[in-house]
Formats: C-alpha cells, sequence, structure tokens
C-alpha cells in the first residue's frame, strides 16, 4: 500500500484526458483570451477580502498592515509562477489537484483537492455572508427594511447573545451601542419560532447562493459576459474609493498612538500585523481559480500565467493604495467590529453619496467572486471523479449547457447548507489555512518537475540555481534575528505571555496565543531543511521562495485554526481510504 498512495499520473496521460482535439474531450468550449483570464482573476480575488475583511485586518495591523499585503503580494507572486508552471506543462481543469498528480502522487492529490473545498466552497460561505451584510446595509439605506433574524446567521446570533450574558451591566450598555450587536442581539431575542427552535438564518446569503449557483449550471458563455461586466463595474468603483479617499487623508493616522502611549506605524507591533494574516491573505485568494479555466481557455499555455499575473499585480496594488487610504482617512482603532470599511470611512467624513456608491459596488464585486468559485469547484470536483476519486457521476455535462451539472448542484449545496450554521470568522480562518496549505503544495511540486526545455510561445519559468543563494538567505536572516532581535529565538522556546495580556484579553484565547512560537519552530526547522536540500540538490529558486514564503504566512494562524484544519484533513483521509484508494483509475488500470 504505501507506495501506491504516491502513484504519480503521467503527464501525457493527463494532457490526453483535458484535450479536446479527438482524444476524448472533455466537451466544455474553448472561448477564454487572456482578457477574459485576467477578468476572472480580478473577479474572484477582488471581493469580501478588500470590502470586508480588510477592516479587521487594519484594526488588528494599523497602517502596518500594508506590511502583511505586500509580503502576502510576494508569496501569492511565487506562487503564481508556480501555478503557471504547472499550467503551462498540463493545460487541464482542476488546478492545483491535477498538479499534485503529477509531482506528489495520488494522495498529496487527493489531500490537494480535499482541502481545495475550503478554499472554493467554503471561502464562499464568507462572500455569501458579506455579500448579505452589504446588501441589507444598502436596502437600509434606501429605506427597506429586513428583520434581523433574515440577516444574520444563528450561530453569529448565538455567539454574540453569550458574550452579552456574560457582561457586566455597564460593560451591556456599551456593547449595544455598537449597530451590529444590537442588531444581532434583536434577532435572537425576537425570532419567530418553529417549535422550540428559533427561526435565524441569512436569507439574502441563500439566495444570492441559489441564483449564482443557477447562472454557473446554464453555462460559461453567459457567465463569462456577466462577470467581464461587474469586473469594469467594481474596478471603477475602487479606483474611486482612492482617489476621493486621498482627499480626506490626515497623515497623522499612519503614525497612530498606540495603547503604550507611543506613535508607531505598527501600533500593536509586528504581532499585530501577522495576527491580520487570514484576513489578508483571504483577498488574495482567487488568482489560482484563473487556473480551472484550463479547458475553456483558447490557449491555456499562453494565456493561463498572463491572466494569473495581471490579475495578481493589479489586485495587489489596488490593496495597498486601498489599505493605505483606509488608515490614513480614520484612526486604525475606529475599524473594530467593522464590516463595511469602505464605506465607514465616508460615513465618518459625512460622503452620503460615496457610502451609498459603495454599498452598491460591494454587492457587484462580491458577486463575481461567488460566480468564479462557484465555477471552479465543480471543475475540480470534475476532475477528481474523472481520476476515479470521486463517484463517476460528478463528471456529468449537461448535454445543452455543456457545464458540470451535477457537481454544479452539489457544489450549490455545500456552501448552501452551511450558511444556515457557520459564522463568518470561523470561514475566513478556515479558508485561508487550506488555502495556504495547497500554495505550499503547488510550490513544492514545481520543485519535483523535471527540468525542461524552453518553448516558445509558452510560459517558461526561469531556472535560478538556489544552491548558494537560498541557504544564504537563510543564514543571514537567522544571523540578523540573532544580532537584531536577541528576543526573538528565545520567545520561541519560552514565551512570555503575561507581555501580552492585553492582546490575551481582547483578541485570542491563550490557546491561540501559544501557537505562533510552534509553527515559528516548525518553520525555521524547515528553512534549514530546504536550505539543505537546495544546497544538494540545486532546486529552483522561485518555487523555493513560493514554498517558505507560504510556510511563513502559515506561522500567524492559530492553533484552534490547526485543530479544525488536522481534522479536516483526517476526514479526508479515512474518505480517500475506504473509497478513493479502492476506486482510483490508476488502481485499476
Ligand atoms: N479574494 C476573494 C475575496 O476577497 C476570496 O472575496
Amino acid at each position: 500500500m504505501p507506495n501506491s498512495l504516491f502513484r504519480t499520473k503521467k503527464i501525457e496521460s493527463i494532457l490526453k484526458e483535458g484535450s479536446d482535439d479527438g482524444h476524448g474531450g472533455t466537451g466544455l468550449k474553448r472561448v477564454l483570451n487572456v482578457r477574459d483570464l485576467t477578468f476572472f482573476g480580478i473577479a474572484a480575488i477582488l471581493g469580501a477580502g478588500s470590502f470586508s475583511s480588510l477592516g479587521e485586518a487594519c484594526f488588528k495591523g494599523g497602517p502596518g498592515v500594508v506590511i502583511l499585503f505586500i509580503i502576502c503580494g510576494i508569496a501569492c507572486a511565487f506562487t503564481a509562477f508556480c501555478y503557471s508552471e504547472f499550467a503551462s506543462r498540463i493545460p487541464v481543469a482542476g488546478s492545483a489537484y491535477t498538479y499534485a498528480y503529477a509531482s506528489f502522487g495520488e494522495l498529496f492529490a487527493w489531500i490537494i483537492g480535499w482541502a481545495l473545498i475550503m478554499e472554493y466552497s467554503i471561502g464562499n460561505i464568507y462572500v455569501a455572508f458579506s455579500w448579505s451584510d452589504y446588501f441589507t446595509s444598502f436596502l437600509h439605506k434606501v429605506n427597506i427594511h429586513v428583520p434581523d433574524y433574515l440577516t444574520c446567521s444563528y450561530a453569529e446570533a448565538k455567539k454574540t447573545f453569550l458574550k452579552y450574558a456574560s457582561q457586566t451591566s455597564i460593560e451591556q450598555i456599551e456593547f449595544v451601542k455598537n449597530q451590529a450587536n444590537a442588531e444581532l442581539l434583536n434577532a435572537w431575542n425576537n425570532p419567530p419560532m418553529l417549535g422550540s427552535l428559533k427561526v435565524i438564518f441569512d436569507l439574502p446569503a441563500l439566495i444570492i447562493n441559489l441564483l449564482i449557483t443557477t447562472l454557473v449550471y446554464i453555462g460559461i458563455k453567459e457567465s463569462k459576459n456577466f462577470s467581464n461586466a461587474m469586473v469594469i463595474l467594481k474596478l471603477a468603483v475602487v479606483a474611486l474609493v482612492i482617489i476621493v479617499g486621498a482627499y480626506y487623508i490626515d497623515p497623522a493616522n499612519w503614525l497612530p498612538v498606540n495603547d503604550a502611549g507611543t506613535k508607531s506605524f505598527m501600533p500593536n507591533g509586528f504581532g499585530g500585523v501577522m495576527a491580520a494574516v487570514s484576513s489578508v491573505f483571504f483577498a488574495y485568494i482567487g488568482f489560482d481559480a484563473v487556473s480551472v479555466l484550463a479547458e475553456e481557455s483558447k490557449n491555456p499555455q499562453r494565456d493561463l500565467p498572463k491572466g494569473m499575473t495581471w490579475s495578481l499585480v493589479i489586485c495587489t496594488v489596488i490593496y495597498i493604495l486601498l489599505a493605505l487610504v483606509l488608515t490614513g482617512v480614520i484612526n486604525y482603532k475606529q475599524f473594530e467590529n467593522v464590516g463595511d470599511p469602505l464605506a465607514k470611512i465616508f460615513e465618518v467624513k459625512n460622503v452620503g453619496w460615496m457610502q451609498l456608491l459603495v454599498s452598491v459596488c460591494a454587492v457587484i464585486a462580491m458577486t463575481s467572486v461567488l460566480l468564479v468559485f462557484q465555477m471552479g469547484q465543480p471543475r475540480i470536483w470534475m476532475s477528481m471523479s474523472r481520476d476515479g476519486l470521486l463517484p463517476s457521476v460528478f463528471q456529468t455535462i449537461h448535454k445543452k449547457f455543456k457545464t458540470p451539472s451535477f457537481s454544479t448542484i452539489v457544489t450549490g449545496l455545500v456552501v448552501g447548507i452551511p450558511i444556515l450554521f457557520t459564522d463568518k470568522s470561523f470561514v475566513l480562518d478556515f479558508t485561508s489555512i487550506a488555502t495556504l496549505f495547497a500554495f505550499v503544495l503547488v510550490c513544492g511540486g514545481v520543485l519535483l518537475l523535471p527540468r525542461k526545455e524552453k518553448v516558445a510561445g509558452r510560459f517558461n519559468m526561469p531556472y535560478i540555481n538556489a544552491q548558494f543563494i537560498f541557504p544564504l538567505l537563510v543564514l543571514v536572516s537567522l544571523i540578523v534575528l540573532i544580532r537584531w532581535a536577541p528576543g526573538y529565538f528565545a520567545e520561541m522556546f519560552n514565551y512570555d505571555f503575561s507581555a501580552n495580556a492585553d492582546f490575551v484579553e481582547n483578541k485570542v484565547s491563550f490557546m491561540d496565543l501559544a501557537t505562533p512560537k510552534i509553527s515559528l519552530i516548525v518553520f525555521w526547522l524547515s528553512a534549514i531543511v530546504l536550505a539543505l536540500l537546495a544546497f544538494v540538490k540545486k532546486y529552483s529558486l522561485i518555487p523555493l521562495m513560493g514554498v517558505i514564503s507560504c510556510l511563513y504566512l502559515l506561522t500567524g494562524m492559530t492553533k484552534s485554526n490547526w485543530a479544525w484544519f488536522l481534522g479536516w484533513l483526517a476526514l479526508g483521509l479515512v474518505i480517500y481510504i475506504f473509497y478513493g484508494y479502492r476506486k482510483s483509475k490508476l488502481a485499476n488500470a
């Protein structure tokens, strides 16, 4: 068994299955060019991350969160190179899953496919919740009021009630001054009852999921035109937010006074910046979704890498500017619990028309994110089904619409049903950790690919020998830290919890705070092992930097994030052993 767990698929056979040149085509239509793919990338990237979770990120990291946007942008750029290399070698649908099958083998392919459910489906739950927030606030502005119990999740209302109930009466008065808290409490206290069950659910989130599922079911061409139009509109409005917002910037906000009374670009220190990693990284998720459209693009080997790179570059610039504008217009502390930060700055500055415009635009932006991810998930399942790892019904293509019909419906259910049970912060963390994990494996996969001759007209990742550069980088980083940050390694092994009392009290639990040191130890050990391997095997520098930068971002995840994620992986493993391992086409070849 151990060897067969790592059985790999030959690239030639993957290409043969995915091609439509008479060797057993998939039936999907080839209609997308570079512009469409770039638009798909932006449609997937620019959404709830910038319109919603950016507020939380600014609150945690202060203006210094810009640094995290740059770090994440760099990590994603390295990863995009790796996706591009794979996409140019294996231009078929399936994303990281297909790539892992060719490099690491079946078990890892399954693990990635399983982790990608987090990115595509569970991520969409967060986006659907955020969509609903903006949609209901828009309705509110035009005087249409939806009852509170139909605009939030049961879990969120219950959590808010429990928090409220555990407070002193003075704290409770402050607590309900926050409008979001007041609405959640109202939802919990005054819902209709079904027997003894409180009927509380996010109706707009469910409706948008239903609409998007229908659109994806109907077909790629219709979805493409719809998506392109939405992307143009959201880019225009984000540009307007940046331009109008820039007018209100007060540079003093970029050096706010922190709780200790000192002025700092990073008021909560670098720890505060890293605490925002889930929110910031979530904003970048999506460039990789371009790769699942391989079988619908006209020239995937040339166009997929271009589409991915363009969309990533454009969004990185937008994020940096947005973060600077947001933290420049108002004090970072004003973003506490703010779910609509882009509208918030104009609310504080009393610019009514911008508030309304931003709400409308946010709804549009998030609709296009939902659309792209809802299109991506069925295509990954279709690939997994082709390989025998999922039942064959997952590869059913609709006769008339030429879309993966069954997988599309299942995706709708996987997004829709948890909307009834989960809450936003949980799905945000879950999505980010799983996606980073998949990115590490994709970059690692490129390291295992045999080197190839350059082929004209295709993407060719430049080979830079990491033999000396990478070990030197690790060594210099270690020396710099030991020399200029003497407490760094001591703290890693012996964390001083009392020094972080405020943080513990307000933000994360004691258990969570303990985690960064474990992940940091794992990170540095990995860096040393990779340095040794790079020296011996003369690895290519770009994928190696991809692995190490994504591993670094994973150090920002909390212990409970890891616990949930590992539990999810364990469940996937059980399913693989009892189903995929036996039914795999490779096993039965
Ligand atoms: N990056 C996507 C968003 O921000 C997932 O909505």
